[in-house]
């Protein structure tokens, strides 16, 4: 099953077309989903136009090598490693959620762009990074949902208590666990039976949730996040700080009560 694309035993019944026109409708959605999120919030307008305030608070000119080895750096780090999260479990959650989404989405499009053909031969790595990445989003993503998030983790509220800021984390979730139910259930050569097809509408249904609901859901803090981070990083390193005023010539003395207990009150 790890080694199989399933997308190549779909083509038997369902022309590679019709599933390269799926890909192309969910990019259309998330397309659309995010300029009316951007719109409706106007945050990429203030994002903007606070960077462009910023910039005459500049203390320093970035030359073009200073600013590519920023952005390098918070791509490398910062973004690559969800920084911002600090050390501890919610990081790992994040980072196996999402290297496993990246990894499903990209196996996806390289297995039903390239070899979604009857009569080609898959790589058997392609399967595999699909298998894998949808077991490590279902992992980060079940171990967010059920352990960290902050209704259960600091609120005490029970896990199944499911509201609208739960629809990313669960269609993301439920992508993963559907597609990777339906790839199992095709190995066994059912011939179709109700379940395997079953499993196939519940994978597409799912993915028309997260693609579609992006409008509703928090996927776009996955473009929204990394520019954030670039634009502090270079603030920090022209001297402008995100017009902030400088720091206090003054040793940082805060007290005990940040040490009092963990912070977990979000
Ligand atoms: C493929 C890319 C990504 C995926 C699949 C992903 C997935 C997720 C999920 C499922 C959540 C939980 C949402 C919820 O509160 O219900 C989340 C939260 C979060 N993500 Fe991402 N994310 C991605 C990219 C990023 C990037 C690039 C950053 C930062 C640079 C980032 C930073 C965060 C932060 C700070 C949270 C809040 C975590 C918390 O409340 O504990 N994410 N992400």
């Amino acid at each position: 099953m790890f080694t199989t694309n399933p997308f190549s035993v779909l083509a038997e019944t369902v022309p590679s077309i019709v599933m390269q026109g799926f890909v192309v409708l969910m990019i259309l959605l998330i397309v659309t989903g995010t300029l009316l999120d951007i719109i409706h919030k106007k945050n990429v307008k203030y994002f903007f136009e606070n960077a462009k305030k910023a910039k005459k608070n500049a203390t320093k000119e970035l030359s073009t090598s200073e600013r590519i080895a920023v952005v390098s750096k918070t791509i490398a780090y910062d973004i690559g490693t969800t920084s911002e999260l600090g050390a501890g479990k919610r990081r790992i959650a994040h980072v196996l959620g999402m290297y496993g989404t990246i990894l499903f989405w990209v196996g996806s499009v390289v297995m039903i762009f390239a070899y979604s053909s009857t009569n080609v031969e898959t790589p058997t790595i392609w399967p595999m990074i699909w298998h894998i990445g949808a077991l490590m989003t279902v992992l980060g993503g079940s171990w967010f949902w059920f352990f960290l998030r902050v209704d259960v983790y600091s609120e005490a509220q029970p896990w199944y208590r499911i509201i609208k800021a739960d629809l990313f984390v669960l269609a993301l979730i439920a992508t993963s666990l559907t597609g990777f139910i339906w790839s199992y259930l095709q190995s066994l050569n059912l011939e179709g039976r109700w379940d395997s097809n079953l499993f196939l509408i519940l994978f597409v249904i799912s993915n028309f949730v997260l693609f579609g609901g992006v409008y509703w859901s928090k996927f776009a803090h996955m473009f929204y996040k990394p520019g954030a981070a670039i634009q502090k990083n270079l603030a920090e390193a022209d001297g402008s700080r995100d017009n902030l005023p400088p720091p206090a010539d003054a040793p940082e003395q805060f007290g005990l009560g940040i040490k009092r207990e963990k912070p977990k009150h979000y």
